[in-house]
């Protein structure tokens, strides 16, 4: 808007003077004012734009995540092989699928939380709590698996 009560301005101006060089000279001044303006305005732009955001869990994934403090990380670690009482569960994502003949993946680490005792990992007792499934809703459950089948 400003812009533009400039330009008319000296348009104005330069009709009265009724020279047409000047009123060339003066269309190219308010276009290079224009042009400069809007580097200006970029550059505001630019500088304003923050740093990249780091990547975050997706919302199910960050729920399941906070669960397995609450429930699991007393008897299982997600780095490393240390055995607190359950094997660790590092990479639980790719070994849960060949674990039992018949089951992905996914099924096999329900199975483990829901029933326990159904498979024993060996070298281990069953001493996982059989009551999870009763503890957990239905969601929490899903939030839980998402975030083991991240870990690979
Ligand atoms: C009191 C200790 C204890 C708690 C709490 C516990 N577990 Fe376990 N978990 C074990 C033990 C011991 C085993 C190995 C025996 C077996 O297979 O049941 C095991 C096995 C597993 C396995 C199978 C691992 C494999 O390599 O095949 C999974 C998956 C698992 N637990 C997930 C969980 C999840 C998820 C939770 C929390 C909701 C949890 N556990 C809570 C003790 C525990």
């Amino acid at each position: 808007m400003a812009v533009a009560v400039f330009m008319r301005r000296y348009w104005i101006a330069a009709a009265l003077n009724g020279s047409k060089l000047s009123v060339e000279l003066i269309l190219l001044r308010n276009r290079l004012f224009g042009l400069l303006l809007l580097a200006i305005l970029l550059a505001a732009c630019n500088s304003q734009e923050t740093a990249a955001p780091l990547p975050t869990l997706p919302p199910e994934v960050a729920a399941g995540k906070q669960l397995f403090q609450v429930h699991c990380a007393s008897c299982h670690v997600i780095e490393g092989d240390t055995v607190i009482v359950g094997p660790s569960l590092a990479r639980v994502a790719a070994n849960a699928g060949s674990r039992v003949a018949g089951l992905d993946a996914r099924q096999y680490i329900e199975l483990s939380i829901l029933q326990p005792d159904a498979f024993l990992v060996e070298g281990f007792d069953n001493l996982m709590p059989s009551t999870l499934g009763k503890q957990l809703t239905g969601e929490e459950l899903d939030q839980l698996v998402a975030y083991l089948l991240t870990l690979e």
